[in-house]
């Protein structure tokens, strides 16, 4: 057997002790090979102490809002009341697909407006606000919602500007309600076990000194969204809400006026995890990326923010220097989406998608037979899959001819590592335990029982925002203590 990690948190208990039992009841786990579910209608509700039916509101009922509805329907207490949309295509298939879920309800009826403050001012029973418009009225809503007494749930990115960000921090302070914001990777199951047993407690990965994460989309997952037949917007109302044509009001994310690019559509989500993860904000980021492909030219779309974006933060942790590597790409979907933490013990590999990451690879010498049992155990994968990959593959296949004795040892690499599977799953809809979180923060009236207050978020929101800043001028950006200060 090969010697324990030196680690100096390891620990001979097996990793089922150190679970954090809250997070996990929501989740599944593997035992004895099987996978049990133990997410339950008991279990949920054993959870939400005040079990009280909270009123909500949705605002913006688009994508994110419909994938919202979805993750709030095995959450217990939630009941949509009233929407609001200034585009019918977005409300009316809401509103059928809420009230059609409402129909055990004495009164099941949903609301549309055009205006929030109307919804707000006609609809006082409404408890709680979920609010997925385009970015740049994060800030504007989150500040009414909160200024009426809302409790609320905004999405990421909290705003395409750092002073919009800024202004929701403030607001939170001023209103002191329930403020959640939607970067619901901190409510994940699997992403709290991954922070709390594998990279702290256990310290697993020993000392962390790289990171790298990407989110590649091809050209066929970045097509912009075009008119839709028999749903017109006029174009005075367009104007009215801020929004210079159709098209941009469709493809809000790629211009500075509404949103802030895939950087921050995405990189919302993967850069933020570099801060949570470590519990830390960088010291600089040099960044390079451009309108490479939308550019208008050859048929092609024109967009104004980057269409591709390439970042190197560098952060000071307990440990020493951690060097962090992020790309968003828009014309490749090589590998998709995924978080890695390369650490001197192990690297592991997580993401959203469950079939992209949930390992752990033992560099030679670790053994993680301790952990091989318990609720959330480590589990050894034969034969190793997903070593470098476009899809799942087995990786000890017989090496082509040309892979000579001679051949590898040039190449030099150094042995190949162990793949673990790790147990913690999450089996509910992406969003669910975030939505969770936040109605259970409601009906405690617990603004701590949140895993994503907007302070948190600021931190991300300037993280994420300042790599441009880096990209514009060419120069490493080193942050300033009163960049993070709201
Ligand atoms: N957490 C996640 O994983 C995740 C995923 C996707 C999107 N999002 C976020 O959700 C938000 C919405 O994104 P989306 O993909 O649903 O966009 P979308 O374009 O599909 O939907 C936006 C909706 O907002 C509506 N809208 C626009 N202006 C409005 C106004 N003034 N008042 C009311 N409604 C208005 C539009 O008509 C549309 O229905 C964004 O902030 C985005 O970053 C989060």
């Amino acid at each position: 057997m090969n010697p324990p990690l030196a680690s100096p948190s390891s620990s001979t208990a097996p990793l089922s002790r150190f679970l954090d039992r809250r997070g996990f009841l929501r989740t599944a786990a593997f035992t004895g090979g099987a996978i049990h579910l133990v997410t339950s209608k008991t279990a949920i509700a054993q959870q939400t102490a005040a079990g009280r039916t909270i009123k909500c509101a949705l605002i913006g009922c688009g994508a994110q809002g419909n994938a919202l509805r979805i993750a709030s329907k095995d959450v217990p207490g939630v009941q949509w009341v009233a929407i609001c949309d200034i585009w019918k295509f977005s409300w009316a298939r809401m509103q059928s697909a809420m009230q059609s879920e409402n129909k055990h309800q004495v009164d099941g009826k949903v609301v549309v407006y055009e205006n929030p403050e109307e919804m707000l001012e006609k609809q006082p029973d409404i408890e709680a606000v979920f609010i997925a418009a385009p970015d740049f009225l994060h800030a504007p809503l989150s500040r009414l919602c909160l200024s009426k007494g809302k409790q609320v749930y905004c999405e990421k990115m909290m705003s395409n500007s750092i002073e919009g960000g800024r202004d929701m921090v403030r607001a939170g302070k001023e209103f002191g309600h329930v403020f959640q914001i939607g970067h619901q990777r901190h409510s994940n199951p699997r992403y709290i076990n991954f922070r709390e047993n594998i990279l702290k407690k256990n310290r697993l990965m020993g000392r962390v000194t790289h990171c790298y994460a990407q989110w590649n989309r091809g050209v066929s997952g970045s097509q912009p969204q075009g008119e839709v037949k028999g749903f017109p917007l006029e174009e005075s109302v367009l104007a009215k809400y801020g929004y210079n044509n159709f098209f941009e009001f469709r493809n809000w994310r790629f211009f500075a006026k509404y949103g802030g690019g895939p950087l921050s559509d995405l990189g919302a989500h993967q850069i933020d995890m570099f801060n949570w993860m470590f519990e830390s904000k960088p010291v600089s980021v040099i960044a390079s990326g451009g309108v490479d492909y939308y550019d208008g030219k050859d048929g092609r779309p024109k967009f104004e923010l980057p269409d591709n974006m390439m970042c190197l933060y560098e952060y000071n942790t307990p440990d020493g220097v951690l060097r962090c590597y992020y790309q968003v790409l828009t014309t490749s979907g090589s590998q998709g989406a995924y978080e890695k933490y390369m650490g001197i013990q192990a690297s592991g590999i997580i993401s959203e998608d469950e079939k992209r990451g949930n390992q752990l690879y033992g560099e030679p010498g670790s053994d993680f037979a301790e952990f091989t049992t318990g609720d959330n155990p480590i589990i050894k994968a034969p034969p190793p899959k997903n070593k470098f990959w476009e899809q799942d593959r087995d990786w000890e296949k017989p090496k082509p001819p040309s892979y000579t004795k001679i051949g590898l040892a040039d190449v030099r690499e150094s042995k190949a590592l162990t793949q673990y599977e790790l147990g913690a799953v999450n089996l509910r809809a992406a969003h669910s335990p975030h939505v969770q979180n936040f109605i259970e923060a409601v009906q405690m009236k617990k603004p701590e029982h949140l895993t994503c207050p907007v302070e948190m978020a600021f931190e991300s929101c300037v993280t994420v925002l300042k790599a441009y800043e880096a990209a514009q001028t060419g120069n490493k950006y080193i942050f300033k203590p009163e960049d993070f200060a709201a």
